[in-house]
C-alpha cells in the first residue's frame, strides 16, 4: 500500500523492525519506515487490545506509539530514524523501561 519513491541521493541506515533487518532512508520517521515495511498496526490498545495505526502522523494522535530503543509508548510519527535503531510494535501500554521484552 505504501512505497518510497527511490532516491540516490539520500543515504539510507538499517533499522531493526521486530527482529528483522530493514533499510529506510535518513530522514524518514519511524511510522514511514514501518508502514513502507507492511506494518499495518504499530500498537493496541491496552483495554480492548484493538490495533491502531498512525493516523495523524504530525505528533498529535498518539495511535503511532511503539517500543523505540527500548522505550515504549515512542511517537513513531515524530521520530527519525537512525543507525541500528530497534524498534517493535507495542501490544498495550508496553513493558516498562527496563523491563525485557
Ligand atoms: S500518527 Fe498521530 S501522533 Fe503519531
Amino acid at each position: 500500500m505504501f512505497k518510497q519513491l527511490p532516491n540516490d541521493d539520500i543515504d539510507s541506515v538499517e533499522v531493526i523492525l521486530n527482529g528483522k533487518k530493514v533499510s529506510a532512508p535518513l530522514g524518514t520517521t519511524v511510522a514511514a519506515m514501518a508502514l513502507a515495511n507492511g506494518i499495518r498496526a504499530t500498537r493496541t490498545t491496552p483495554i480492548s487490545n484493538s490495533n491502531r495505526a498512525p493516523f495523524c502522523m504530525m505528533g498529535v494522535c498518539y495511535d503511532c506509539l511503539m517500543i523505540i530503543d527500548g522505550k515504549s509508548n515512542q511517537r513513531a510519527c515524530v521520530t527519525y530514524v537512525k543507525k541500528g535503531m530497534q524498534v517493535q510494535t507495542q501490544q498495550g501500554v508496553g513493558p516498562a523501561l527496563g523491563e525485557s521484552l
